[in-house]
């Protein structure tokens, strides 16, 4: 019988292939038995036993199509966002994917790791992978063939969100999915390189700021929708990436210049890069922390600052943000300074989505917080933040922000799609009967709620959160 529903299901295959990226990265700069590359064999073994006992699946299939991960016939959006990552080591073996059988344990998925990551000794084709990985001694995994096909609202393969809900007909996630994608992607080279000690390619950085962008003008609704997916991901990527999506929403109120505005787009993707620099336990702890471990988390303000000042083309607003975006306006917080030192407009601005976003986020160990919560928690922490910012960004935002999810005075749930001049009355697309019944697409129907059908009042009854992710590592 199966014990995982739909969710559970999608999140867990997500969660796994987070890790199994985490694990592809860490196995590319660390040796095999790191406690890096060991915490993550050992996730990725067990991840796959629960899929499969969960679900009866004898294996976890899982192919690349169209930049997308598919399992059974079936795109999973939020597990796709790594799939650039997968493709590349499985491109060069000319692979399309991977089965894992149930049984699995951590010593093949070393076997595996070493495979996709060790270049000198890399196989020529698929078939010489799998007779390798045989040979050592790891029959349970396989890579599998190429297929080749298109994903979309418009293919048979339908997409499905980590919330198990089907994407509407006509909804195109495709060009803000593959920015997110690179937005990702971005953010895992950077880390990547201040482990190296490499030199960061922040130009690069800056043209997927240009992208996200573009889509924030083309279709704001699509990447800020995108942007409320918590269960994306369970690492500090996901955090940076809508931090710095918030960050740029709410610039464009201020600004159209578009170098500030790329500007603005790096300084918030990097404002936590310090933690690269951070003992990999303690960024994952999912315990309380000690004052000590306390201490040495604080400290990723200040390698946050000297990654950045290192660079070659330091932008002093993206220095003044990773290293202040966690002092307050009335000069406490951290890191301490012995002179004064009153925060850049910048720093204030992402130091707002910063928290916002923690607030609302889910994590393994918390509820996300609702967004009227959320804003009533940081009206009264007083010395804080810069009010005035603060009220604006709240009114831009909304009381009721794009992508949440809603229930209806009419006992119906919806999704909240854009704002109006009415801040408690958005407008709205109804996905569920009073009964809690999902729609069938066909019948999904957008409702203004300053005017409602029939001259019915419809007003918001309750938000609607999302539950922690599955009990995987988060920083
Ligand atoms: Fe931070
Ligand atoms: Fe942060």
């Amino acid at each position: 019988m199966c014990r995982l529903d739909e969710r559970e299901r999608i999140e867990g295959i997500t969660a796994f292939v987070d890790e199994l990226v985490v694990g592809i990265i860490n196995s590319g700069i660390y040796w095999t038995q790191h406690p890096r590359v060991e915490t993550s064999v050992r996730e990725l073994a067990r991840m796959v036993n629960e899929h499969c006992d969960g679900t009866d699946e004898p294996s976890l299939s899982l192919t690349i199509i169209d930049r997308c991960i598919v399992h059974q016939g079936r795109a999973l959006l939020g597990a796709s966002l790594s799939a650039p990552k997968l493709m590349k080591p499985l491109g060069e073996l000319k692979a399309g994917g991977f089965e894992f059988d149930h049984g699995v344990d951590a010593s093949d998925f070393t076997l595996l790791l070493q495979l996709l990551t060790d270049r000198r000794r890399r196989p020529e084709s698929r078939e010489d992978a799998n007779a390798a990985l045989a040979a050592s001694g790891c029959g349970k995994i396989r890579l599998l063939g190429r297929m080749v096909g298109a994903v979309g609202p418009t293919t048979p393969v339908a997409t499905i969100t980590p919330e198990g809900d089907r994407l509407r007909a006509g909804t195109t996630l495709d060009v803000p999915q593959q920015v997110y994608q690179g937005l990702v992607d971005s953010l895992q080279t950077t880390m990547m390189q201040v482990c190296c000690g490499d030199s960061l390619e922040l130009g690069a950085v800056g043209s997927m700021v240009q992208e996200v962008l573009t889509t924030l003008d083309d279709d704001p609704k699509a990447i800020l929708n995108l942007s409320r997916y918590e269960n994306y991901d369970a690492y500090t990527f996901g955090h940076s990436i809508r931090v710095c999506i918030l960050a740029l929403n709410f610039a464009r109120n201020f600004t159209s210049d578009e170098e500030t505005l790329e500007r603005i787009g790096v300084a918030s993707l990097m404002h936590d890069v310090g933690k690269a620099k951070l003992p990999f336990e303690l960024l994952h702890s999912t315990e309380v922390l000690s004052a000590e471990e306390r201490t040495e988390m604080q400290k990723h303000t200040i390698h946050g600052g000297e990654i950045l000042l290192e660079q070659t083309e330091c932008d002093p607003l993206a220095v003044t943000v990773a290293f202040g975006h966690h002092r307050t306006e009335d000069g406490r917080g951290y890191p301490r300074t012995t002179v004064p030192l009153p925060l850049s407009t910048l720093t204030r601005i992402v130091k707002i989505c910063d928290v916002y976003e923690a607030l609302t986020a889910v994590r393994p160990y918390k509820q996300a917080m609702s967004p009227t919560r959320s804003y009533k928690l940081m009206l009264s922490m007083d010395g804080h933040f810069h009010r005035p910012l603060l009220r604006r960004f709240i009114e831009l935002n909304g009381i009721f922000p794009n992508g949440s999810r809603v229930r209806l005075s009419t006992g119906e749930t919806a999704r909240v799609e854009s704002q109006t001049d009415a801040p408690a009355l958005p407008i709205v697309t109804v996905e569920s009967t009073p009964d809690g019944d999902a729609l069938d697409e066909a019948d999904l129907r957008t409702v203004d709620l300053r005017r409602p059908p029939d001259d019915r009042s419809i007003t918001v009854a309750d938000e609607l959160l999302a539950a922690p992710a599955a009990a995987t590592a988060s920083a």
